[in-house]
């Protein structure tokens, strides 16, 4: 059989092998009209650093998308090692995302997550629909950054790098 005409791997066999792809863990943020979400995400990645740009891959049917797309921007928080709650907040759909939270609004308006390893401030670039997802490529306008180790995301289970790995 040629490549061309072989089928494609089934879901849980796609998600097996990706169970092997070590990721920075970030709670993607944005704001449209007033309101503000943040969502957590791995699929996030570096695209070109001249002219700055990164993208990140977002679930059309998430809350989320929609900002995002009306916005015209969104911020990168990426969580550092203490952070694992907000990993776990943002994974799931709140009605207040943000109450009781340290935050400040960047130049978009999108929240800036404090005590975050890096947040990257980007407007909206371009888009690509690939799947049942948006990937959404940001020019970055805004960076900050912490000396924190990050939270990472392996095998279905949050990790940190041991003691000697950081710094
Ligand atoms: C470790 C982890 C990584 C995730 N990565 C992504 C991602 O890259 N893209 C995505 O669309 N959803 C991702 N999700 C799922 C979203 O966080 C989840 O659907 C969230 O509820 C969306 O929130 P919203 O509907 O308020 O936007 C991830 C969840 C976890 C726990």
């Amino acid at each position: 059989m040629s490549a061309a005409a072989r089928p494609a791997v089934d879901a849980d066999a796609f998600k097996a092998g990706m169970r092997a792809l070590a990721a920075g863990v970030t709670v993607i943020t944005s704001c449209a009209d007033g309101r503000l979400n943040g969502m957590t995400a791995t699929a996030v990645c570096s695209v070109s650093a001249s002219p700055p740009r990164l993208l990140v891959v977002v679930n059309r049917e998430s809350a989320s998308h929609d900002l995002i797309a009306r916005g015209a921007a969104f911020a990168v928080n990426l969580l550092a090692h203490h952070q694992e709650p907000l990993a776990a907040r943002f994974a799931q759909r709140i009605e207040r995302p943000f109450e009781g939270l340290a935050f400040a609004q960047g130049q978009t308006g999108c929240p800036l997550l404090e005590e975050a390893a890096a947040s990257l401030e980007c407007r909206l670039d371009d888009r690509h629909e690939a799947g049942t997802h948006t990937i959404f490529i940001g020019e970055v306008v805004h960076v900050r950054t912490a000396d924190a180790a990050p939270l990472l995301y392996f095998s279905g289970a949050y990790r940190r790098l041991a003691p000697r790995d950081h710094g």
